[in-house]
């Protein structure tokens, strides 16, 4: 498939005031950005419209907050970003407005402002035209290059598209060309690997994928809810008990027989780093144990199909790896995936955050900014891994 679409790199941005919507959607630990892979990514455009002597106005949003929201400021982001860069980013505390509009016109070409969260204003999320006008105000150039929000038509996104030329930046363009491969002709076999917490956040992943793909290995918090359906006893394993009769469908559905679940499953006697833990049989957890990663042979299964194929996607990690004790199953896949001398794509925080945990992440055909990586709200904490196997993120 061919996208068509403008790119930055077809005009002349010197002089103008250049709107960029990123996907600075990170996580946070202690009001600290925990994980700068998006920020990294959004430096390319940055950099090249400094040079070029535009203004640039860069935007995005932060976690899910239905109005400001302290702790989901843009002020980490902006001190990150400044550290990256080697230049004075001016973190503005409103989105639109008369301060912004004034910061705006005062600026000099190859200065960088990066506007408050877009989720602090309530027209945000629901693509008010009154806040898209306000945002064009801004801009004589709107930059798409958040590909990980592309997908949502809020008024930073479309709105205001709508109202300013626009372009899409490199980065957009670079992840459209590398996983439009994966809906031209993929060298086969093609696999996907699925993993992370909430099996309701992939599923419109997994309808989509089931018809292209050769095989999909489900992995990560996600697989006790296929285990579930198909009759297996999962103990205190996280299941979404309203998914069971969806996901049911799909495994007796024309694709099921391309859907690998788990053989094994690691458990634990709590969801803590230091529960005792054992391997069992994925369809027979004891009561009072969860699963917490793939087990051995899961892996091992797992690992010579993704090893043997033509093309494969990964997103989502298949346990909690952030702790030693239910890494095995993401590092084994990380470490298949990476020898894989197909076209890999890897996506999602998280799994992006294990193949660097692991040195692995130059060995990988694509990363992918896209999929999952914000402060996600879990019931547990407010934590920066919001796919984890065990975390409940939003
Ligand atoms: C993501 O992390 O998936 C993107 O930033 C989009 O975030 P959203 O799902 O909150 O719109």
């Amino acid at each position: 498939m061919t996208y068509r679409y403008l790119t930055l790199d077809r005009v002349d941005p010197s002089g103008l005031r250049v709107l960029v919507r990123a996907d600075l959607n990170v996580p946070l630990e202690d009001g600290r950005v925990a994980d700068d892979f998006r920020i990294r990514s959004a430096l390319e455009v940055i950099q090249r419209l400094r040079e070029a002597g535009s203004v640039v106005v860069a935007c995005s949003h932060l976690g899910r907050p239905k109005g400001p929201d302290p702790s989901l400021r843009m002020d980490p982001v902006a001190r990150r970003m400044s550290e990256l860069g080697g230049f004075e980013v001016r973190k503005l505390d409103h989105v639109v407005g008369p301060e912004v509009e004034s910061a705006v016109d005062d600026a000099r070409p190859g200065d960088v402002l990066l506007l408050e969260n877009t989720r602090f204003e309530p027209g945000e999320t629901a693509n008010d035209p009154a806040l898209a006008d306000r945002l064009a105000r801004l801009a004589d150039l709107f930059c798409q290059d958040a590909f990980g929000s592309v997908h949502r038509a809020h008024a930073s996104t479309v709105g205001v598209a709508e109202r300013v030329r626009s372009v899409a930046g490199p980065l957009l363009d670079r992840e459209l060309t590398a996983l439009g491969r994966f809906l031209q002709e993929p060298d086969r076999p093609y696999v996907a690997v699925l993993g992370g917490a909430k099996v309701s956040d992939k599923l419109g992943v997994v309808r989509n994928l089931l018809p292209r793909v050769d095989a999909m290995a489900v992995g990560g918090g996600m697989c006790f809810t296929f285990l579930a359906a198909r009759g297996a006893a999962v103990g205190q394993s996280r299941v979404e008990e309203d998914r069971i009769g969806e996901v049911g469908e799909l495994l007796d559905g024309p694709y099921g027989e391309r859907i690998h679940l788990p053989v094994d499953v690691v458990v634990a006697d709590r969801f803590d780093a230091g529960a005792d833990h054992r391997v069992v049989p994925a369809d027979s957890i004891p009561e009072g144990w969860m699963g917490l990663d793939i087990g051995p042979e899961t892996a091992a299964r797992f690992a010579d199909l993704v090893e043997k194929a033509g093309s494969v996607f990964w997103n989502g990690p298949m346990g909690v790896f952030e702790w030693e004790a239910f890494r095995a199953g993401t590092e084994r896949l990380a470490r298949a995936v990476a020898a894989c001398p197909g076209f890999t794509a890897v996506g999602g925080g998280d799994s992006v955050a294990a193949l660097r945990l692991l040195g692995l992440e130059r060995s990988v055909s694509h990363l992918s900014t896209g999929g999952g990586s914000g402060p996600r709200v879990s019931g547990r904490k407010r934590t920066a891994r919001g796919e984890g196997i065990g975390e409940v993120g939003g």
